[in-house]
């Protein structure tokens, strides 16, 4: 049987957040809860992309990291698992300064 999902105060917190910056990482321990938490924002978000690194398919979307967050330049992208790719942090930042400059009810990257 599935356990229940507890609800999160971070919740509201990292929408907060999300709100104010361009990326957002979050961070913690493993089994922490840091997946279910970010696969359970995505649908309330107006265009939410989950993906897992962990996974080849979602990996192979990112071949070209660029021209995929160029592509979905209007999207909040979820990447979980991102630590596995660091030479995506540097594409990142460059993303979210560029994102920052779409209009106000855009949505933004996120991690
Ligand atoms: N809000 C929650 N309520 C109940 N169980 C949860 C909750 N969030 C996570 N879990 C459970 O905790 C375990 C670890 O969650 P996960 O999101 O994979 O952690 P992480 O991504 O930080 O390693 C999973 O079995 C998941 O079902
Ligand atoms: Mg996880």
């Amino acid at each position: 049987m599935a356990r229940e999902e507890l609800p999160r105060r971070v919740e509201g917190y990292l929408l907060e957040l999300m709100d104010q910056f361009p990326v957002v990482a979050i961070v913690g321990p493993r089994q922490a809860g840091k997946s279910t938490l970010a696969r359970r924002i995505m649908p309330r978000l107006k265009a939410g992309l989950y993906l897992d690194l962990e996974l080849h398919s979602d990996l192979a979307k990112l071949r070209d990291p660029e021209a995929y967050l160029s592509m979905n330049a209007t999207a909040t992208v979820c990447i979980d698992e991102v630590q596995r790719f660091p030479f995506l942090f540097p594409l990142l930042r460059a993303a979210g300064v560029l994102r920052c400059e779409l209009p106000a009810d855009a949505e933004r990257i996120r991690l």
